[in-house]
């Protein structure tokens, strides 16, 4: 070797000796030893495959007003294609200093990756339990499946309160109470990161509509906001300590959420104390000098156009580059402790048929028994000899609802797959018609996708085959569903909030024709949040919500109704007596005719008059 070649190579095994490295050096250091360009490559998300620029404005998708374009682009590319495909965002990774890139995936009601892992039931299920044992072991399953698939951190639990039942998320979130919502989100947390992976509370505050989610002001009062919408918040903060949080889009009393130092360093890091990182909500792009002063570490899933931004704000002083230093503390102090740094190997085989079981043992404690007259429930299997199954949602369940609380599950059980499994003989003629019906109706629909679960309206029945059905068969079992979702509150119409005339009539035929020979019809609620039931709530002779329970529905629907497991199930949020009777009624999706604004009202008051209310549940 040359003397030249020697001293290079020398001063190179120096250099590289010297260069700080995650883990080994100080996160200080490793800081200091970074450019400008890497820390702000760190702290904006690295964009792998969403739709190109320019970008459609997110703060344009609300009710009514998503562009055509940016939908058909978002469903097409809404995916990463970076580590694990189909997550939602990835880190930059900065390998001289020993910084590898981390992944996110929603949660919550599993991984949701371009990969099958399991669907375990809506979180308003879990709550419905109140059995912080299972919800526990829930998110343990999940934090197992992540290790499994190379996920880093779970964008999970949703804890915003379901404020109005309208809100198209609430089967997503947990409860209308903050502290129900704090215990279950705390043993989901503690759950997930049992396994050495993180979770991330969102969204950071009253996020409580989906109507114009990315530009509505929410304001209220400071102790409505501490005492009530933050107060789950801070419980899971202080007791289940969180990796991340993420910051909601909408605006907190004229302030971006996601550039609320108030909200992200006041209360967030020096009151609760905090120890992890922020993120921003997807695309919720404003101004990132603002999000970063304020202490929200990482824009997600972070563009070209924010680092721009960043770059020019330090180039010219208007922001100091140790707000950026500040913020890169957190993001390290995390990264140290993910699957990735630590360098565990996962084998995408995620356990999914141990975690179905457990995904049906969640579903069917979490069902609750709204009515029950005459001890129809549980069947008596012994005089139950023929089921008619009635409803299109007994064949075409729905086991969640649509956005990013989706997931690429394997299969789904309906109750009629799970009644056939099972043995159980139905009516085969209205079997077939359902069946008919319902592989019609979904082949005129694009294929289930992000923003879209396709959603079938109820078949009506002929009056003469419903008096055939109670002839010839011992009971009726009527499902009726709803769907909701990401990106759209729902309606206060028929055929969302409302029932149908369709399934008014075809229940009110059903309970007319079944009873004349004594026989009985359960109702079975497929729903993602509460509906208007006073008109028909005495006319069946059980009515079983069933929420949205997961791959596992009808298995656990059948758990359920043959008493194979007890009810213990309680409301999370109340069935309100009249809409009218919801506390925010007034104040929903927005105030005083101002699409840009919602004020919350009505304070922490309990509704007037519920149907059912919170925690209300029967039992057997
Ligand atoms: C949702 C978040 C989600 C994120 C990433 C956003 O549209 O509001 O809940 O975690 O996308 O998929």
């Amino acid at each position: 070797m040359r003397k030249i070649e020697y001293i290079v190579l020398v001063s190179l095994v120096l250099l590289v000796s010297c260069t700080p490295r995650l883990g080994r050096d100080s996160d200080e250091a490793v800081i200091a030893a970074m450019t400008v360009e890497e820390k702000i490559n760190l702290l904006v998300g690295t964009c792998v495959a969403w739709p190109n620029p320019p970008y459609p404005a997110p703060n344009t998708i609300h009710r009514g007003s998503m562009p055509e374009d940016y939908a058909a682009q978002v469903i097409s590319t809404a995916r990463m294609e970076g580590r694990v495909p189909g997550s939602a965002g990835q880190s930059y990774a900065i390998p001289r200093l020993g910084i590898p890139s981390i992944v996110f995936s929603d949660g919550p009601v599993g991984v949701r990756i371009d990969a099958y892992t399991t669907a375990f039931p809506s979180t308003c299920l879990l709550a419905s339990t109140r059995d912080t044992d299972l919800v526990y072991r829930v998110g343990q399953a999940i934090g197992e499946e992540m290790l499994s698939m190379g996920v880093d951190i779970l964008l999970a639990p949703g804890m915003n309160l379901m404020r109005n039942p309208l809100c198209g998320r609430n089967y997503e979130y947990l409860s209308s109470d903050p502290d129900l919502c704090g215990q279950i989100a705390s043993a989901y947390v503690r759950g997930v990161q049992s396994c050495g992976v993180g979770a991330c509370l969102k969204h950071f505050a009253v996020n409580n509509q989906e109507t114009y989610r990315n530009g509505i002001d929410v304001q209220l009062s400071d102790s409505l906001l501490r005492n009530h919408y933050l107060k789950a918040f801070e419980y899971t903060v202080r007791q289940a300590k969180p990796w991340t949080v993420m910051s909601a889009y909408n605006r907190v009393n004229g302030v971006l959420a996601s550039e609320n130092k108030y909200l992200l360093t006041d209360i967030l890091r020096d009151e609760w104390q905090f120890d992890g990182f922020v993120m921003t909500d997807w695309w919720a792009e404003e101004d990132p000098v603002k999000m970063q002063q304020a202490g929200c570490n990482m824009q997600m899933p972070g563009t070209p156009m924010q680092k721009e931004q960043l770059r020019q704000a330090i180039a010219d002083g208007t922001l100091d580059e140790a707000v950026l230093d500040r913020n890169l503390l957190d993001v390290l102090r995390i990264i140290r402790r993910t699957p990735t740094f630590r360098g565990v190997a996962f084998d995408q085989q995620p356990a999914l048929e141990r975690h179905a079981l457990l995904a049906r043992e969640a579903a069917a404690k979490g069902m609750v028994l709204l009515e029950n007259r005459n001890n129809t429930l549980p069947l008596d299997t012994q005089k139950v000899q023929k089921v008619a199954l009635m409803g299109v949602g007994s064949y075409n369940v729905y086991v969640g609802g649509s956005g990013s609380g989706n997931v690429t599950r394997k299969y789904k059980v309906s109750l009629a797959d799970a009644l056939a499994e099972a043995g159980y003989p139905m009516d085969s003629s209205l079997c077939a018609m359902y069946r008919d019906y319902v592989k019609t109706e979904l082949g005129k629909q694009p294929a289930e996708n992000f923003w879209c679960v396709p959603t079938i309206s109820e078949m009506a029945v002929d009056k003469k085959e419903i008096e055939r059905l109670a002839r010839e068969t011992d009971i009726c079992l009527l499902t009726l569903q709803r769907m909701a979702g990401e990106g759209a509150d729902r309606q206060l119409a028929k055929g969302d909030y409302f029932l149908t005339e369709t399934e008014e009539q075809l229940l009110r035929m059903c309970v007319r024709a079944f009873h004349i020979y004594n026989k009985r019809v359960v109702l079975l609620l497929n729903i993602g949040s509460s509906i208007h039931l006073t008109q028909v709530h005495t006319l069946p002779d059980a009515i079983l919500l069933t929420w949205l329970p997961g791959q596992e529905a009808g298995h656990a629907m059948l758990d359920v109704l043959t008493g194979r497991v007890s009810m213990q199930g309680q409301l999370p949020m109340p069935f309100y007596y009249d809409y009218e009777d919801v506390p925010s009624a007034a104040n929903f999706p927005w105030s005083d005719g101002d699409a840009n604004k919602v004020i919350y009202r009505e304070g922490t008051a309990q509704p007037t008059r519920t149907l059912y209310p919170f925690g209300y549940g029967l039992t057997y």
